[in-house]
């Protein structure tokens, strides 16, 4: 009995894979040597993180039998996961007792498990299989979204097991960052980690990062430092256009009167009003929980009282009832609808009418002589807040209005109501008189060489 069960030992024993002596940087050492709910690594590039993650992983797997995730938001193929890095690492170490398969790598010894698997593409029985996970590494974790991590989080539920985040931080609000970096609890450990703590950093990696930082601090910051892109590159109107428009220039404007519908289309949402004459923005009225024939009552009031040269609207969606009723009273030579959705008139240059409209709000903020706005932090929030990007074309569109609301907490309706009075050129069929902040005639702006010209 005594004699079979020396046997099971020497047997094992023979089966255990040869001691390496893996070296990992002192400042991933927690990988290895500590247990926390959640290691998150964040920083810029060459920092070492996926390196150290994917030796530790090996090394832990060569120990005990462990099952290990490897995630990512979106994986297509097995190319794009960290299985290259992995296998890579194998044979560098010449790690023998891994055997690689076509979408798995195995401990042939421990019985150790990598899967690799992409989150956006599990369902909820398919994220089930995750439940006896041991380890789960988040590669590139700036791209998982809140709604992947509210799955993940509960699904890695195994008493003991572990998440380990590797991130290069994008934005300030990535999801991952706002969700476990930014407020770690007593069992996450988050450490920031760049390349100059990378004692293994490439000398070429340290060049192009010193260049970097002679040319261009601000780029970087967040390449190399693993700084978020500061928001304001991404805000299409800066708070300091705003607050410049809130400084008191001129209380009055001959230009005629231009009103921007935005009609609310949610219950929390309001009906906005704004009021605009050339440089000059009056003010905004904003009603809470109004039906058709209510906003369609107050806009026929304020067109019957205020006589504006133009009213826009916006007719997507509760709007385009209001619209058949103010038509039918008669206003359809005031009164135009506009869909934020529908294409720009200069298609070249703006993904679609909203981006269109709100870079006009824009280009209005910061052209000379200045324009007033009423000094109002609300109306800065709104304006503020909405972020731009490219499309493929290069051509600018607006981030989701549902992005901004969550952002916001409400939508930004009073920039939108703003944004509608620049949805055409509005003519003024007058004859030469000052305009905007009274510096300014007709003429100047407009050269005389034409009678009806745009007015801002
Ligand atoms: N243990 C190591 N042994 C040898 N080289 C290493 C090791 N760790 C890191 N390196 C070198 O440092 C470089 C940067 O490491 P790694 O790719 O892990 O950084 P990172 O923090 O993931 O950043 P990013 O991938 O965004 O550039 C690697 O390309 C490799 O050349
Ligand atoms: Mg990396």
């Amino acid at each position: 009995m005594n004699d079979s069960k020396n046997k099971i030992r020497k047997k094992s024993s023979k089966l255990k894979a040869p001691e390496l002596k893996i070296e990992i940087a002192e400042v991933f050492r927690p990988l290895l040597s500590e247990a926390h709910r959640i290691k998150f690594y964040y920083g810029g590039r060459g920092g070492g993180k996926s390196y150290a993650f994917a030796d530790s992983l090996l090394l832990l797997g060569r120990q005990r039998k462990l099952f290990i995730a490897c995630l990512r938001e979106i994986q297509d193929s097995i190319k794009d996961s960290v299985y290259k890095l992995l296998c890579d690492r194998i044979s560098t170490w010449g790690l023998n007792d891994y055997k690689i398969f076509e979408n798995k790598i195995e401990n042939t010894i421990t019985k150790t498990r990598f899967v690799f698997k992409g989150l956006r593409d599990q369902d909820v029985n398919n994220i089930k299989s995750l439940e006896g996970v041991d380890i789960a590494w988040i590669e590139e974790a700036q791209t998982i979204t809140k709604k992947s991590w509210n799955i993940l989080n509960p699904t890695i539920r195994k008493d003991g097991s572990e998440i380990w985040i590797s991130m290069n931080r994008e934005e300030e609000n990535d999801p991952l960052w706002v969700l476990v970096g930014s407020k770690p609890d007593e069992r996450t450990l988050v450490c920031k980690v760049n390349y100059y703590d990378n004692p293994f950093c490439p000398q070429e990696l340290k060049l192009q990062a010193e260049k970097c930082k002679q040319e261009s601090p601000e780029d970087y910051e967040h390449i190399w430092l693993g700084e978020p892109v500061r928001q304001s590159n991404y805000k299409l109107i800066s708070s300091s256009l705003v607050r410049d428009a809130f400084i008191l220039k001129m209380s009055s404007s001959t230009s005629p009167l231009v009103i921007g519908l935005d009609i609310a289309r949610f219950g929390d949402d309001k009906t906005s009003f704004c009021f605009r004459r050339g440089r000059l923005c009056l003010g905004f009225e904003s009603y809470s929980k109004l039906d058709n024939v209510e906003v369609a009552n107050l806009a026929t009031n304020i067109i019957r009282s205020q006589r504006p040269h133009r009213l826009f609207m916006d007719i997507g969606g509760q709007g385009a009832g209001v619209y058949d009723i103010l038509k039918d009273r008669g206003f359809g030579e005031i009164i135009r609808g506009v869909y934020f959705g529908e294409k720009a008139l200069n298609e070249e240059r703006y993904f679609n009418r909203r981006a269109e409209m709100w870079d006009e709000v824009r280009q209005w903020l910061s052209s000379k002589p200045e324009v007033q706005l009423p000094a109002d932090e609300e109306l800065l929030d709104d304006l503020t807040s909405v972020n731009k990007k490219y499309d493929r074309r290069g051509r600018l569109q607006l981030e989701e209005k549902d992005e901004i609301k969550k952002r916001l907490g409400r939508s930004p309706d009073r920039g939108d109501a703003l944004a509608l009075t620049f949805a055409e050129p509005v003519y003024d069929d007058g004859e030469p008189r000052i305009y905007g902040n009274g510096r300014l005639t007709y003429n100047d702006l407009f050269n005389n060489n034409s009678k009806r010209r745009i007015e801002w």
